[in-house]
C-alpha cells in the first residue's frame, strides 16, 4: 500500500531542544496509527507539522501526495484536525462553533446546515445545539471538538489525547465513534496516554521518547518482540527479593525491580512459579503482559524532565 502520509528524516528544534530528532513513519489509508510516549517525547509537535501549525527545522514530510512545506494550504483543507487542548469560541453557542468552521471552509447555507446537523447527532450533541460553550461539560466539549474536526469530511484526521480528562462514560462514547470513523474508512493518527485507547484503536504503533522512534510494529507483535507472553507481579520484603532472584539463576527471564515490586517477564511462567513456592510472597499476580508493560520496557518508569 502506498502510505497517504509520509516523514522522513524529521527534524524540529526549539532553540536548544530537539523536539524530534529525524524521524522516519509512514501512515496508509484507511489505518489508525498511534504515537505513544511520556510527556515531552515530542508527539504533539510532530501532530503540529502534520496540521502545518509548526514548521519543521529539516527533512520531508508529505500528506495526501503532497508537501507540508509548499502546499499547506491545500492539504489543510483536506484534514481535520483535534488539538491538545480544547479552543471552542466561548462567544459562540455549539452549532455556531461548527458554522464558523464550515465557513472556514466555505461550506455555507444548507450544506453548513446539514453537515452541522448530521454531525450533532452523530456525537449526540443535538440537544445541546443552542448551548453556550460555558454550559457543556469537559465529556462535551471534547465530542465538539471532534465533531469539528470532522465539519470538512476530511481524508486524514489528526487527534491529539481525544479524550485526556474524560470519565470512563465519555471515553468509550469517543471510542465507539472512533471505531465507527475507522470503518467507514478514515484515516487516523492519534496520541494518547491511556494504554487501553491505543489498543482499541490502533492497527499501529509508533514508541516515540525524546525525539525519537523507539519501536514500530502491532500492538501485540510489539508486546510479544519486546516483553514476552506473560508478566508476573510479586510483591514481596526486600531481603527476599535478593534471595528469589538467586533461587531463579538459570531460568530465562528478565526482571525490573521498583519499590516494592518485582516485575518478572519469563520465558515460562510455571517454571518461575515452582521455585516461587519456598517464599513468603505477600502478593502475587499472574497476568497477560500489556501496551503498559511495553512502554514502561521502552521508556522507564521514572520521569526524565
Ligand atoms: N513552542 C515551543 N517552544 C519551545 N519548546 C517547545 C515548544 N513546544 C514544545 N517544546 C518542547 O519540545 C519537546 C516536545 O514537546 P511536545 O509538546 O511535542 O511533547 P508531547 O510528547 O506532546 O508531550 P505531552 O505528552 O506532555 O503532551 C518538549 O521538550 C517541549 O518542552
Ligand atoms: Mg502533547
Amino acid at each position: 500500500m502506498t502510505p497517504i502520509v509520509q516523514g522522513k528524516r524529521l527534524v524540529k528544534r526549539y532553540g536548544e531542544v530537539q523536539a524530534l530528532q529525524g524521524i522516519h513513519f509512514s501512515i496508509c489509508s484507511g489505518e489508525c496509527v498511534g504515537f505513544l510516549g511520556p510527556n515531552g517525547a515530542g508527539k504533539t509537535t510532530l501532530l503540529h507539522m502534520m496540521s502545518g501549525i509548526v514548521q519543521k527545522t529539516s527533512g520531508d514530510l508529505t500528506l495526501l501526495g503532497l508537501d507540508i512545506s509548499k502546499q499547506a494550504r491545500e492539504i489543510k483543507a483536506r484534514i481535520g484536525v483535534l488539538p491538545q487542548e480544547n479552543n471552542l469560541d466561548p462567544d459562540f453557542t455549539v452549532e455556531n462553533n461548527l458554522r464558523a468552521y464550515a465557513r472556514y471552509f466555505g461550506i455555507s447555507g444548507k450544506l453548513a446546515q446539514s453537515r452541522v446537523e448530521e454531525l450533532l447527532h452523530f456525537i449526540q450533541l443535538y440537544d445541546k445545539r443552542k448551548a453556550k460553550i460555558s454550559e457543556l461539560s469537559g465529556g462535551m466539549k471534547r465530542r465538539l471538538m471532534l465533531i469539528r474536526s470532522l465539519v470538512n469530511n476530511p481524508e486524514f484526521l489528526i487527534l491529539d489525547e481525544p479524550t485526556t480528562g474524560l470519565d470512563p462514560q465519555a471515553r468509550h462514547v469517543i471510542w465507539q465513534k472512533l471505531r465507527s470513523l475507522k470503518s467507514s474508512g478514515k484515516t487516523m493518527v492519534l496520541t494518547t496516554h491511556y494504554m487501553e485507547e491505543a489498543a482499541q484503536l490502533c492497527d499501529r504503533l509508533y514508541m516515540i521518547d525524546r525525539g525519537k522512534i523507539l519501536a514500530e510494529g502491532k500492538p501485540q507483535e510489539l508486546i510479544h518482540r519486546y516483553v514476552g507472553k506473560e508478566v508476573l507481579e510479586i510483591r514481596l520484603r526486600k531481603k527476599e527479593k535478593d534471595r528469589l532472584l538467586e533461587r531463579l539463576e538459570g531460568l530465562d527471564f528478565e526482571s525490573e525491580e521498583i519499590e516494592d515490586t518485582l516485575y518478572l517477564f519469563p520465558r515460562d511462567s510455571e517454571a518461575v512459579l515452582r521455585r516461587l513456592v519456598e517464599f513468603d510472597v505477600q502478593e502475587l499476580q499472574r497476568r497477560p503482559s500489556t501496551l503498559e508493560d511495553l512502554f514502561f520496557k521502552l521508556t522507564g518508569r521514572g520521569l526524565h524532565e
